[in-house]
């Protein structure tokens, strides 16, 4: 897999993004989902909630002070209200983007309950591959061995804590490079170097920590919270688990194992992930006012959203243009943002994926990684113009990384607290009323 520089184009939100893509891509109409799960509904008002005329802590309580114990951590909760409608909803609090305990938590809550996508089939497409990679605290490495199968380990060696594999690649075992100590692809101890005489010592004892590990469609999933099931990892449950109904839907428009995978593309961000996902959530409303180039290539009345349990699926045409290459966007393309921090682009032959990862309270890295219907893939001068185009609206997107800095940079001051919703920012209100913990479906209000 290549990996290309990074450029500015990782703060594209979706019409940021179909833009980008319109310049590329050839009409394909693709998006046909049928009714979305939720119905809208009015949660019942909360008398301990938030309110735009009660602020939940003073600036000064909020102005960086980290939370300083577990009860602090769970307080800053209790400063966003899920069942507060959107239409009298303040954002969550800043301390939410800027603290470290809040960050910790989050992992506790969200990304260790879960199945989360961190990779590509083909990553791992043919016996002895294997790539690494590290969630929150947890080191793994994803690999399948010399029978096919699929397997997920800690990436740290029972002897003493090194770490084992690094990078990405094809190899016949794992040998730890700090005392030698050689695994399997399937985590069994193989070689344990000079511990004659060491009693009681048994090799079956000291094979890799294995994780839930499964693929869906093009996609590698693990799940660092779940004891492992044999029989549950390879279901295809966990295609419902992660997605819900909505698994059907990408599943059935174009969202497969039949794309081939391109290249990787690496940004890190100076901002909190969810500065990031909030940012690709609430394309509808900002790209009107921040990005007046893009604007007038879009029909934004056209742009709608549809909400399942754990996905949300946008949409928007383009404008009528006389340029050939606007025109070969077709009428729609699909971007689903999936629960907390995925994002599949697809349009055309073309998808790209987005994984927002937090490497700290304020910093995180977006991972893009492209595929191609495999009829173009020896098309190489399309692949490579198409890639090079994105170049065209680096403009646009510095102007979304500008935005999206500013933004985290603003929230660590003391002066700001907590925003509102606009009535278009659904989603985004979604993704915080699920980052609560405590909702199992969407809540939509007054759209
Ligand atoms: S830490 Fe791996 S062999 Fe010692």
């Amino acid at each position: 897999m290549s990996t290309p520089s990074s450029s500015p184009e990782a703060a594209m939100t979706f019409a940021e993004g179909l833009l980008l893509r319109s310049l590329r891509l050839r009409p394909k109409s693709l998006y046909s989902p049928s009714q979305p799960f939720s119905t809208v509904r009015r949660p019942p008002s909360s008398r301990l909630g938030v309110s735009r005329s009660t602020l939940p802590f003073s600036t000064e309580e909020k102005g960086g002070k980290g939370a300083s114990s577990a009860g602090d951590v769970c307080r800053l909760l209790d400063y966003f209200n899920p069942t507060i409608p959107i239409t009298e909803a303040l954002t969550p609090p800043s301390s939410w983007y800027t603290d470290s305990s809040f960050l910790s938590l989050e992992f506790e809550r969200v990304f260790f309950r879960g199945w989360q996508v961190v990779g590509c089939s083909q990553q791992v497409k043919s016996p002895n591959d294997f790539f690494t990679g590290r969630l929150g605290n947890v080191e793994f490495v994803v690999c399948r061995d010399t029978s096919g199968e699929l397997h997920a380990f800690h990436n740290v060696c029972r002897h003493h804590a090194s770490i084992l594999a690094y990078g990405s690649g094809r190899r016949s075992c794992f040998e730890c490079p700090y005392h030698g100590w050689t695994y399997g692809l399937d985590g069994v101890l193989l070689k344990a170097n000079r511990i004659t005489g060491i009693k009681n010592f048994n090799k079956n004892d000291f094979g890799l920590l294995p994780l839930n590990v499964s693929s869906w469609g093009p996609f590698v999933l693990i799940n660092v919270g779940k004891s492992i099931d044999i029989k549950q990892k390879n279901s295809s449950g966990v295609g419902n688990e992660w997605l819900g109904s909505a698994s059907e839907i990408l599943s059935t428009n174009g969202i497969d194992t039949s794309l081939e995978y391109v290249c990787r593309r690496k940004y890190i961000i100076e901002c909190n992930w969810k500065v990031f996902c909030d940012n690709y959530l609430d394309g509808g409303y900002h790209v009107l006012y921040a990005h007046g180039d893009l604007a007038a290539g879009l029909k934004l009345d056209s742009y709608t959203t549809n909400i399942y349990e754990k996905v949300s699926i946008q949409s928007c045409e383009s404008a009528p243009t006389e340029r050939d290459d606007l025109d070969r966007l077709g009428a729609k393309a699909l971007y689903a943002f999936i629960y907390p921090n995925f994002m599949i682009n697809r349009y055309g032959p073309w998808m790209d994926t987005n994984l927002a990862l937090p490497l700290g309270p304020n910093k995180c890295e977006v991972i893009f990684d492209y595929f191609l219907d495999p009829a173009l893939m020896k098309d190489k001068e399309f692949i490579e113009r198409s890639l090079k185009e994105s170049e065209m609206v680096t403009k646009i997107a510095s102007i979304g990384i500008i935005l999206i800095k500013q933004v985290q940079e603003l929230i660590e001051q003391a002066i700001f607290s907590s925003g509102t919703f606009a009535r278009v920012s659904y989603e985004l209100h979604y993704i915080h009323v699920r980052n609560h913990g405590t909702p199992s479906t969407w809540i939509i209000v007054d759209i």
